[in-house]
């Protein structure tokens, strides 16, 4: 791996030599002494640190150096010299949109951000794309005001000046697969997929084993019976590919804010271990498999024996999560829900998916899966074989008795939420699931 990192910052091609580990938003405010990126938080939740890398925003703050080899960078100082700036500029000031200015740089970004992708966007669309910037000072109304005002005005990123690159610059460059498992050979690699969780808790000095632009990691194919992603796919690749089925479509739109979706990957949502991860519970309730790697081997796994314990997974020192493998059929009748206090926070309260494939009135599988209620997420395949094979009427004769068994298997653990509380999420929206699958 080179020991200086080089990207293009605001059009310009520079070099970092510092430590790989470092926060971007450190990075551009004390060596490339660009204070216009703030800092909130550094967990992801405010967006005061957004910029924009590659084209797509994302939280400087849970970005480390190393991730960033050949990549584009735009920060305020940046696009602020460009024509499209100038018309939200006026446009804020028409509204009245800013009064501290300390979240202004962020909501800029994501509102350029949202605007290059959406150049029409509803009041909606709007709020949901500044859904990851908090603002403490102004409201919102003033900002979702500004945006509309200016999308009117808003000058075609084809004939914005050379300032503006919105990932045209960048080169990626990157290790191929059989590097990066040699190098997991090293047991202080720690495996870095969007860093949108190890970032939070990051310090300086941890040495990552960079996946997030290894290609092979990042196609998303499919074969006879599996939709294949590659395990540095992002949150935002699942949404933008047609392949992707709706299931899991569902819960990636329900995954935190903008930026953490373009950064957070897949393998990186899996391998935490955490029986909160969104995606996890769709593969969980898909039945879904994993291929894991090694410099020396390979082999599938069913994700339900990938779990072994609160953050406990089978994966061995020396493997990486390559690829999931999500059945391709059987997936059309899903039910998601997740429950959780901010929409744009990623953690869920109570989280469930359930599927019910019924074909000529038998039902051919019932899968159900519940997140962040225990120390693993909940799948109890032994339980919804009790409907498997039955036919409506059958399985209506049951329906006590399935939720009686899920009623004694469910056994919350406390955290930020009671017991008592997710127990009744749990069992609403499990007769939920079944009443509107068996009796509708
Ligand atoms: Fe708050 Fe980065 S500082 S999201
Ligand atoms: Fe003060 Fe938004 S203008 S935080």
């Amino acid at each position: 791996m080179p020991n200086h990192i080089n990207f293009t910052l605001n059009g310009e091609n520079v070099s970092y030599a510092g430590a790989r580990g470092a926060r971007l938003l450190d990075v551009l405010r004390g060596e490339f002494g660009l204070t216009g990126t703030k800092c909130g938080c550094l967990e992801g939740e405010c967006g005061a640190c957004s910029v924009i890398v590659d084209g797509k925003l994302i939280n400087s703050c849970l970005t480390a150096m190393g991730s960033l080899e050949g990549a584009d960078v735009m920060t305020i100082e940046g696009y602020c010299k460009t024509e499209r700036f100038a018309v939200l500029d006026k446009a804020f000031e028409a509204t009245s949109a800013v009064q501290c200015g300390y979240c202004i740089p962020g909501m800029v970004l994501a509102s350029e951000c949202l605007l290059s992708s959406n150049p029409n966007p509803t009041e909606k669309e709007i709020r949901e794309g500044l859904s990851g910037n908090i603002c403490r000072c102004t409201g919102y109304n003033a900002i979702v005001n500004a945006i509309d005002i200016a999308s009117a005005n808003y000058p075609s990123a084809e004939n914005a000046p050379p300032a503006y690159t919105n990932g045209k610059s960048g080169t990626h460059t990157s290790i191929s697969l059989k590097d990066a498992l040699m190098l997991r050979k090293n047991p202080a690699l720690i495996p870095y997929g969007g860093g949108t969780d190890l970032m939070v808790e990051s310090a300086e000095d941890v040495d990552y084993l960079f996946l997030n632009n290894i290609a092979e990691m990042k196609n998303i194919t499919e074969d006879d019976k599996y939709i294949r992603f590659g395990a540095s796919c992002t949150v935002t690749d699942i949404l933008k590919n047609p392949l992707s089925p709706a299931i899991l479509k569902d819960a990636c739109a329900e995954f935190a804010a903008p930026a953490i979706r373009n950064a957070g990957t897949i393998g990186g949502n899996i391998s935490n271990g955490s029986p909160k991860a969104d995606t996890a519970l769709i593969f969980m309730v898909t039945d879904a498999k994993l291929r894991l790697a090694s410099a020396d081997s390979e082999r599938i796994l069913p994700i339900a024996d990938f779990y072994l314990g609160r953050k406990k997974t089978a994966l061995a020192p020396d493997e990486l999560l390559v690829e999931v493998l999500v059945p391709k059929s059987g997936l059309d009748n899903y039910y998601y829900k997740k429950v959780g206090a901010r929409k744009a926070l990623s953690i869920a309260r109570v989280s469930f998916a359930g599927i019910l494939d019924i074909k000529d009135d038998v039902i051919q599988n019932c899968a159900v899966a519940f997140g962040a209620v225990s120390d693993v997420i909940i799948r109890r395949a032994d339980i919804d074989k009790m409907l498997i094979g039955k036919t409506i009427k059958e399985a209506a004769t049951l329906r006590d008795a399935y939720i009686n068994a899920y009623d004694e298997a469910i056994v919350p653990i406390r955290g930020r939420v009671g017991i008592e509380y997710r127990k009744n999420v749990c069992m609403n929206l499990l007769r939920e699931f079944i009443d509107e699958g068996l009796l509708n």
